[in-house]
């Protein structure tokens, strides 16, 4: 696996391909980075990934600082599972001058959920992708769907501002217990580990609810959180909302329209989130 720590030396190194699959990523790799990386692969003549903690999407009190720095196993995972390129700017190389353009997505989508809880966040994310799109130039993007929001975020960037990359959505990982994979899994003590996958079953729980039949979504909300938190959670939301555009359904027709379930919340110092298609 070859490295580049400059935008000139990634230009060089792809300078002899045509159609590069990317998998950006903040590093701290686990399998369901890996996946990604598999899922790439056959997509395109070279497999290109990023590590690059990406301080524009951390809210001050956030963990940028802490963020766990991995490098030497994540080349090795890297290397393993066939990645042909890593791109690994440092943050002067990617940020050169403080970063005044930034890319906005719209308040109904970016303002929501994650972004009503991590203001900014989306702002961030979209700013980095984009800029790191402009880097590898690839033909093909991986993201992975545990970040539902971000993933949605990142598709429609891609279709209004016309870029000619295909976003391409994989599966969230699970463990055994089917708790998501997430690089902030290793902020949870081994206690907190047993519990986090009631996460999961939470939303699972909800989803079981809609397809026999609930409608009264904020009352099944309602419990759910109160039910996480009976158990020593700080859950921020636990919803139910269309794939669409992830706005509140419409009851009359509930089950008519693709539904995704999804949900954050804090364990101890940890902030997990899930999310699950009905
Ligand atoms: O999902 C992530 O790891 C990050 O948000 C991303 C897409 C690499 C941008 O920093």
């Amino acid at each position: 696996m070859k490295i580049a720590h400059t935008l000139a030396e990634l230009r060089q190194h792809l300078s002899a391909f045509k159609h590069p699959v990317f998998i950006p990523t903040m590093g701290n790799l686990h399998e369901g980075h890996l996946a990604l990386i598999h899922q790439g692969k056959p997509l395109g003549d070279v497999t290109v990934a990023s590590i690059f903690v990406n301080r524009l999407q951390f809210l001050p009190h956030e963990d940028f600082d802490t963020y766990p720095r991995t490098w030497a196993a994540d080349c090795e995972k890297l290397a393993a599972a066939g990645c042909d390129l890593l791109f690994a700017p440092h943050e002067h190389e990617l940020y050169p001058e403080p970063q005044t353009f930034k890319v906005q997505a719209p308040a109904a989508l970016a303002d929501i959920l994650e972004g009503h809880f991590r203001p900014g966040f989306f702002t961030g994310v979209s700013t980095v992708v984009l800029k790191l799109f402009n880097c590898v130039q690839p033909r093909v993007a991986v993201f992975g769907q545990k970040d539902y929001q971000q993933l949605m975020v990142i598709k429609g960037m891609v279709r209004q501002f016309a870029l000619p990359i295909e976003i391409v959505g994989a599966a969230t990982y699970r463990a055994e217990d089917g708790l998501a994979l997430s690089s902030r899994n290793g902020y949870l003590s081994p206690l907190e580990r047993i519990e986090a996958v009631q996460l999961a079953r939470t939303l699972n729980n909800m989803a079981d609810q809609i397809r026999a039949g609930e409608t009264d979504l904020v009352e099944m909300e309602r419990q759910a959180m109160q039910a996480l938190t009976k158990r020593g959670w700080q859950p921020d939301y636990l919803t139910v909302r269309r794939q669409i555009d992830l706005q509140t359904p419409q009851i009359d027709q509930l089950l008519d329209q693709p539904l995704v379930v999804l949900g954050a919340a804090k364990l101890g110092n940890t902030r997990l989130i899930d999310n699950l298609e009905i």
